[in-house]
């Protein structure tokens, strides 16, 4: 059984089908990374997964339980975590008290969200900031700091949305191996939202592609990105052979 499964969800808002009938599984450990152009629904998805917005239509079971409908804090109890496309760590406490915030997800104890806190650091190597003010790092290390956020709430899997947007190739790099860590030492199932097809390609396993909402492609990599209605959509001639 896979442990995110997507039935056809639909997102509404007035007018706008922002997304239709969108379905996709994610197997444990596994990497699937969702593209699409600008406006596509990847966010939107991902609000609807994650308990952000309800559906106007379909269902989302998590790790064998039905989770439409359900608030953000019950699904990331279950297990399934995620980080935001803008970057919004509370900028006047510590990275340490950013991280513990998420550890809070599973017990009220300080003592031990204190420890689940610095053991996410310690995981990325990030011990060093722990006392740093947040709103004080620079993009990147902001972006790593939502990332250890959301592994201090202990997940089974984890919702990123364009974590390495804005960063620098070196920067990217590093996310990346973030990513790579969580899936291979921790069998973290990663659902990326990512633009670029580089960071795509090297990571995922599987790829979905949205476009006016609906999903116009899904399969392996090297296999998506020949697609002819994807390539249409999205890539553009110039990114198939780069
Ligand atoms: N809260 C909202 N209210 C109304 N319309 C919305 C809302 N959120 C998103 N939309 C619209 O839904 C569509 C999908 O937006 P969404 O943010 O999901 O796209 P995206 O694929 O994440 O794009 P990007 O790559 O730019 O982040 C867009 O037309 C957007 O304007
Ligand atoms: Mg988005």
């Amino acid at each position: 059984m896979a442990l995110l499964d997507v039935q056809g969800i639909t997102k509404r808002f007035g007018g706008l089908v922002a997304v239709n009938d969108f379905s996709l599984s994610v197997d444990r450990g596994h990497i699937v990374a969702l593209i699409g152009p600008n406006g596509a629904g990847k966010t939107t998805a991902f609000n609807v997964i994650a308990g952000f917005y309800k559906p106007n239509d379909g269902k989302v079971f998590f790790d064998g339980v039905e989770i439409t409908g359900l608030r953000p804090d019950q699904v990331c109890k279950l297990g399934l975590s995620r980080t935001f496309q803008v970057v919004r760590p509370f900028g006047s406490i510590s990275v340490l008290d950013n991280v513990m915030v998420g550890a809070y997800a599973r017990t009220s104890d300080t003592r031990v969200a204190r420890e689940k806190a610095e053991e996410a650091l310690e995981f990325f190597g990030m011990q060093k900031f722990s006392g740093s003010t947040a709103s004080g790092l620079p993009i990147a290390s902001r972006k790593r700091l939502e990332i250890a956020r959301a592994l201090a709430t202990g997940p089974k899997m984890m919702l990123l949305d364009e974590a390495m947007a804005g960063l620098r190739p070196a920067e990217a790099d590093e996310v990346i191996a973030m990513v790579r860590k969580m899936s291979e030492e921790k069998g973290i199932a990663i659902l990326l939202v990512e633009h670029v097809m580089k960071v795509v390609m090297s990571l995922s396993e599987r790829i979905a592609v949205l476009h006016h909402g609906e999903k116009i492609a899904e399969g392996n990599p090297s296999d998506v990105v020949q697609d002819k209605q994807v390539i249409d959509a999205y890539l553009g001639e110039a990114n198939v052979t780069s």
